[in-house]
């Protein structure tokens, strides 16, 4: 790219470098615009990806590497689009908050490795600047945590270890230690001295501080810590863009940093939580749907129905809202609930579906799954658009989800999720619950709502009940 623009306008070397770097930092901006609503997030994708490209050419061609170099470059560039490639084809829908994970590590780990070596061929030969080492301290720092952090995730997220909090006595306080011992070193390499070697245990450390910051976070919790850990390796490539001058990392970077932590912020919101209790509360510690809050549904009853019933009832109804959930994934129901409400279109029915901003189980996951089913965008309905919604609507249809439905929320203060805004869908007319049992859902808390009068519970795997719904409104 940056050899096209000299060649054609008579720009140096650098400005053409500079040149594509501003069109790179262009287009990961306005690919972030169109990402953020589901209409243009593919084209956002592509758009991003473009930008990537111009500024990976432009960085290869800008290093003048020596011929063993380009052969190990060219090795490093094809091994990583396979790997990339392969693994974003084969991964499944409930699979990608880990895989985001795997991908965010590399990037903080590359990012302090980076560091690391720049420290090592400058200081070899001349004493560097405050803000380089500063720079050097924050990149290691920072990316070695999201290395090791990610990995932890990766971990709990592909049950390769338990997904419950790992707590030991005197955690937080060896935690603390490791973070004096990081600040110790930092300020050593920054004010008195110079060591290739303290980098290095710098990096060991803050890997041992990502390993035990994560451990004792739930499984369930993993979406916003990735979230978080994607700021953190936003950060440190920022900061690596300063090591090396190069400022399409710097802008990369902190774009990275900056929607990384605004999507942590919503998350928490979403979810009624802090960071803070996310991070240190040990959620789901206790056994998920065991405890107290579970044994407080035994010998109560609930009202179940058949699938024949209920699509006469749906077939009947004005306006029905669907309010799919995890399960609706797990289940991976999507097109035949898309079918089911294009079966109550044909009889005039208004469908529309109702999306919790923190449904499923990562960022998006409803309009992801939906939109692979082919849901026009217009009938996906964000909370606040739909809320008012419920009380018009003669049958909520709650596929495979729980906690964004559970009235508890709002009234229970000593609930998890008190706080947390839900979806109105106890106000509507007739409720129909989708799940396969009485278990609670990821904050394992019952639902009330399975116990309203209006509620029929229609029991079974989702995309069991799902097809058997559509054939009955198709016969109604
Ligand atoms: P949940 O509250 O987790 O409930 C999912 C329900 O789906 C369960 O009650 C389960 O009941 C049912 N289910 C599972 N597999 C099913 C299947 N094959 N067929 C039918 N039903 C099935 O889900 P939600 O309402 O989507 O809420 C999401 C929760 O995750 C919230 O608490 C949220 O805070 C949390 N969370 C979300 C995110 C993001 S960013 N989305 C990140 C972290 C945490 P059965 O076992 O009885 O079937």
């Amino acid at each position: 790219m940056s050899s096209y623009i000299v060649a054609t306008s008579g720009l140096t070397q650098s400005e053409g470098v500079h040149l594509a770097y501003l069109v790179a930092a262009v287009l990961f901006i306005l690919g972030l615009k169109q990402l953020s609503s589901p209409k243009g997030a593919r084209k956002g994708n592509t758009t991003a990806a473009v930008g990537m490209i111009i500024a990976l050419i432009t960085g290869l061609i800008g290093l003048h590497p020596s011929s063993g170099r380009v052969i190990l470059m060219v090795i490093g560039v094809v091994v990583g689009l396979l790997v990339g490639t392969l693994s974003a084809r084969k991964v499944k829908m409930t699979a990608m908050p880990q895989m985001v994970a795997a991908f965010n590590g590399v990037g903080g780990g590359a990012a302090a490795l980076v560091s690391v070596e720049e420290y090592m061929r400058l200081v070899a030969h001349s004493s560097q600047g405050v803000v380089f080492v500063i720079t050097v301290v924050f990149s290691v720092v920072v990316g070695s945590i999201s290395f090791a952090g990610s990995v932890i995730a990766f971990t709990k997220l592909q049950e390769l270890m338990t997904g419950r909090p790992v707590t030991y006595p005197g955690q937080q306080a060896v935690n603390g230690i490791v973070v004096v011992a990081i600040l110790a070193i930092g300020v050593y390499l920054v004010g008195f001295g110079t060591s290739v070697a303290l980098v290095v245990v710098l990096l060991a450390i803050a890997l041992f501080l990502g390993v035990a910051f994560v451990l004792p976070i739930g499984g369930a919790d993993m979406p916003v810590v990735i979230s978080m850990l994607n700021a953190f390796t936003g950060l440190a490539v920022a900061a690596t863009g300063f090591v090396l001058g190069n400022t399409v990392l710097i802008v990369g970077g902190t774009l990275v940093g900056a929607s990384g932590t605004l999507l942590t912020k919503m998350m928490g919101d979403s979810m009624g939580r802090s960071l803070g209790n996310v991070l240190f509360a040990a959620v789901g510690k206790a056994a998920p749907g065991g405890g107290a809050a579970a044994g407080s549904v035994e010998g109560r009853s609930v009202r179940s129905g058949t699938p024949d019933d209920i699509g006469v009832m749906l077939a009947y109804s004005q306006k029905v809202i669907i309010v799919p959930g995890y399960g609706l994934a797990v289940a991976q129901a999507q097109h035949v609930a898309k079918e089911l409400a294009s079966a109550l279109e044909k009889r005039g029915v208004d469908v529309a579906y109702a999306i919790h901003p923190v449904a499923g189980r990562m960022p998006g996951h409803m309009n992801v799954l939906l939109a692979e089913a082919d849901v026009p965008y217009e009938q996906l309905k964000e909370m606040d658009e739909i809320n008012d919604q419920f009380k018009l609507a003669d049958a909520v249809l709650i596929v495979g989800a729980n906690d964004v439905v559970n009235p508890s929320a709002r009234s229970d203060s000593s609930s998890p999720i008190f706080g947390m805004p839900i979806l109105n869908a106890d106000e509507a007319k007739n409720i129909i619950f989708m799940k396969r049992s009485m278990r609670p859902g990821f904050a394992g808390v019952d639902n009330e709502l399975m116990f309203d009068p209006k509620t029929i519970m229609l029991f079974g795997d989702a995309k069991d009940s799902l097809t058997k719904l559509v054939a009955s409104v198709k016969a109604a």
